[in-house]
């Protein structure tokens, strides 16, 4: 199956259990349904559950073992976003093509969908998980990469950077922290599911710790982020064409990692590879 294929075929899975495991729009209180279903499915590519999917095929893990997880994490990022555009944040007015939580249903609804997705993934992984053991384990991975040393460590460091002052590394604290930390924490739990060994399942964290920043190199490229007033990223720091070199140098770390993994890593090879070239 080629990459397109593959990626809208895992979409589907995801987006179908992420269908079973969401309350009903017609469930009260209706307002926060219908807000955090608006969220979700709005046609996000699903980028994190899927690589856990992939992760998990390294090792010929069955599909229903690595779901709940890989659900809950895209709920998660979900969950970033809807805060992120708030207005006390980066004050955006669309998502995906249409009008962010906070414009469709208010600022308090939003804050509260926000909340309440975060909260259904840890619902999930707690219920759905259930080798209870390694549901503790996986709980706690995600608690420390969304953490203040983690995912929310980095968005305080992108809305509280001094423009005068922020050079290189901080940039790459923020990158690392607010995207690159749920990015391979995903990878790791998809081996962890997987009953991968310590090596295996720091190579594909390394694989994916490059990846994450890559992306987000690529994501502030795309969005042409240019003016160093007002933001905080590549592009702005370095150029367009730098921050294109720095990507792609990433990406063949990246490749490197999954040396030892062989045939069965190709799909993780072909969405490094992806995340560079990607036009959306
Ligand atoms: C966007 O992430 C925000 C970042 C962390 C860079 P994605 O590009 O994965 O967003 P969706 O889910 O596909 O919309
Ligand atoms: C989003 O980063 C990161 C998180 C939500 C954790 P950005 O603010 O750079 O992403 P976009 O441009 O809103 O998608
Ligand atoms: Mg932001
Ligand atoms: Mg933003």
């Amino acid at each position: 199956m080629n990459l397109k294929g593959y990626l809208s075929a895992k979409k589907k899975i995801v987006d179908s259990k992420l269908d079973k495991y969401m309350p009903k729009e017609t469930e009260y209180p209706q307002i926060i349904h219908e807000a955090v279903r608006y969220s979700v499915f709005s046609g996000g590519k699903r980028l994190r559950p899927i690589l856990m999917l992939a992760a998990g095929e390294i090792f010929l893990q069955e599909e229903r073992i690595l779901l709940p997880a890989a659900c809950a994490i895209e709920l998660i990022h979900n969950y970033s976003l809807v805060h992120d555009d708030l207005p006390a944040m980066d004050n955006d007015e669309y998502r995906r093509g249409r009008l962010t939580s906070h414009k469709k249903f208010g600022e308090d609804i939003a804050i509260l969908a926000g909340d309440a997705l975060l909260t259904i993934a840890f619902e999930i992984l707690s219920e759905e998980v259930k080798d209870s053991k390694l549901a503790l384990r996986v709980i706690n991975l995600i608690s420390k990469a969304i953490g203040t040393f983690g995912m929310i460590g980095g968005q305080v460091v992108d809305i509280s950077w001094d423009k005068d002052k922020a050079e290189l590394p901080e940039l790459e604290f923020v990158c690392t922290h607010k995207t690159g930390a749920l990015i391979a924490v995903s990878l790791r739990i998809g081996a962890v599911l997987s009953g991968a060994t310590k090596r295996e399942e720091e190579a594909l964290y390394e694989y994916g710790k490059l990846i994450g920043i890559a992306f987000q190199v690529k994501d502030d490229i795309l969005d042409e982020k240019l003016d160093r007033e007002k933001g905080f990223n590549y592009p702005a720091f370095l150029g367009i064409e730098e921050s294109k070199k720095r990507a792609e140098d990433l990406i063949n770390k990246a490749l490197v990692k999954l040396d030892g993994f062989g045939k069965r890593a190709d799909i993780l090879r072909q969405i490094a590879k992806f995340i560079i070239k990607r036009k959306e």
